[in-house]
């Protein structure tokens, strides 16, 4: 794990390994940005100059390395690009500062200690500039560099950026100090839900899952009830047992709960927690599998939340409901055709073992549900659909309430987590007429993704207030790393989810 300090000390004393600047592009060739003008004046104040002749330009992503200038104890300057040189009077974005940090940080692997002397002037600068440096100092190198390789005189692989000194954030300014805590919490508990993304299917069962939820509660203060097979088979829980019930690791669904003494609202978050989707027996082919251990984006999303929202110690009542399940083809899985008695009582045709994710959800919903929480939040990997929509950066928003899926829009985009709202037209659910059953977990090809809203909406208990996150796009990043996205799980909708409760404790909401 990358440790965190604040510092005020000059760039050319600290004994780091690097130290990094920021440059923008201005009209004229790159500029520097505020927090690096000791760098530059040890540069004579001509080290855009420099920069320009190395070739940099400061667009967004860019990094240039060159030495550091005499007397400096750090023996490099790394200059990552900023993008645009903001309107005159405006200050870096923290989307901006949050992907600069990150792509430093990342770049730098390998590397034990940097300083980075970026913008930081208010807390909310000190918070991006953290939140990026410490999400894109992640790696997953766990199944890399066995102790054989290592005795070859191998290394291994490059492991992350040990120790990271944000310079001009002030330790003893308590806004500064407070923005640095919340990144460290939040971006550990992003990162570890990075983590299980990325543990490949065969450690990473529902069992699995459910144990590292129950230790993580303990030493958080969140209360973990977790049901088995036996106590869903007791419970009547269709939806999930119906999934599960082809592999050989069966099914959990698992309860956290965050509460605050003075809690006024609660929120109930439910993710999709499919530990490998293969499809069942409407089997996915090659090419369309090899990334399914993703599919558990959503579970490890509401694990993160509950347990951010209780390292932060948020005046809200948070219950996560994590519906954990393996979807694989064998002589016991559920066939197309199959009618599943669903927690609700509904009764569904799986027409498409595939469409797994709605039915696991389903009776996560109903059962949340009955807590009568002020708001319910899905959060699943669900559809191709809405990545053939949104592409693989944004996820989708659907509700039935119009006014808190634009809130949840604004929240995404003030957090720095692409979205859009979706539609869920009525006219899409008569695709879902069983001749058999109350309803068949497929419709219309068409509008998929909001196909699957309108399954999830009917399991919805009366009057609750109701949103659906679809990241099937932007859970799992498989392109070449950018800024503090690194390639695989990216923990796609908890910085959402976490300022959606940080906003519910403060009561901004309905
Ligand atoms: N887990 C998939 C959706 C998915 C696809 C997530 C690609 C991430 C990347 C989901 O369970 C699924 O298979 N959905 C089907 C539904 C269809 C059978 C109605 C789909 O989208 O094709
Ligand atoms: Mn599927
Ligand atoms: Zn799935």
């Amino acid at each position: 794990m990358t440790a965190l300090t604040l510092s005020t000390a000059g760039a050319s004393t600290l004994r780091v390994d690097v130290v990094v600047v920021g440059i923008a592009k201005g009209g004229k060739g790159p500029v520097i940005a505020p927090g690096a003008e000791a760098v530059n004046k040890a540069f004579d104040g001509k080290l855009a100059t420099v920069l320009e002749t190395l070739g940099a330009t400061g667009a967004e992503g860019e990094v240039t390395k060159l030495p550091a200038p005499a007397g400096y104890k750090a023996p490099v300057i790394l200059a990552v690009g900023l993008g645009a040189v903001p309107e005159k009077n405006e200050s870096y974005g923290s989307e901006a500062l949050r992907r600069a940090a990150g792509t430093a940080a990342r770049v730098l692997s390998g590397t034990k200690k940097a300083a980075l002397a970026l913008p930081v002037a208010q807390a909310a600068d000190v918070e991006a500039v953290a939140e990026g440096a410490l999400l894109g100092a992640y790696a997953f190198t766990a199944y890399q560099g066995g102790e054989k390789r290592a005795k070859k005189g191998d290394k291994g692989p490059k492991l992350p950026l040990a120790e990271i000194t944000l310079l001009g954030a002030k330790p003893r300014d308590k806004a500064h100090k407070a923005a640095a805590d919340r990144a460290i919490a939040l971006t550990e508990e992003i990162n570890r839900a990075r983590d299980l993304i990325n543990t490949p299917p065969n450690d990473l069962t529902p069992e699995a899952f459910a144990a590292v939820a129950s230790a993580a509660g303990k030493e958080n203060g969140v209360k973990v009830e977790i049901l088995d097979e036996k106590a869903l088979t007791k419970g009547g829980y269709g939806g999930i047992l119906g999934v599960g019930q082809g592999s050989v690791s069966p099914p959990r669904l698992v309860k956290l709960s965050y509460t605050h003494p003075k809690a006024a609202k609660t929120l109930a978050l439910v993710g999709k927690g499919i530990t490998y989707d293969s499809g069942g027996i409407s089997l996915k082919p090659p090419g369309h599998n090899e990334t399914m251990k993703c599919d558990m984006s959503g579970a490890a999303a509401v694990f993160a939340t509950v347990i951010s929202a209780a390292r932060l110690g948020l005046r809200v009542n948070v219950t996560g409901w994590l519906a954990l399940a393996e979807n694989m083809p064998s002589g016991s899985a559920v066939r197309p055709g199959d009618v599943l008695r669903m927690y609700s009582g509904k009764t569904v045709e799986v027409l498409n073992t595939d469409a797994e994710g709605r039915l696991v959800l389903a009776d996560a919903i109903t059962r949340a549900s009955e807590e009568a929480p002020d708001a319910i939040i899905d959060v699943a990997t669900l559809t191709g659909a809405m990545m053939v929509a949104l592409g693989n950066r944004t996820f989708g928003i659907m509700s039935n309430d119009d006014a808190f899926r634009t809130s949840l829009h604004e929240i995404s985009s003030e957090v720095g987590e692409a979205s859009w709202p979706m539609p869920l037209p009525a006219d899409l659910l008569k695709g879902m007429d069983s001749p058999t059953a109350d309803i068949a977990n497929i419709g219309e090809r068409m509008g998929g993704g909001l196909v699957a809203g309108l399954f999830l909406k009917e399991f919805v208990g009366e009057g609750i207030t109701w949103a659906h996150l679809d990241i099937a796009g932007p859970a799992f990043h498989e392109g070449a790393p950018y800024g503090y996205t690194p390639k695989g799980g990216t923990g796609s909708s908890i910085r959402t989810l976490v300022r959606l409760a940080e906003r519910t404790a403060a009561g901004d909401l309905g």
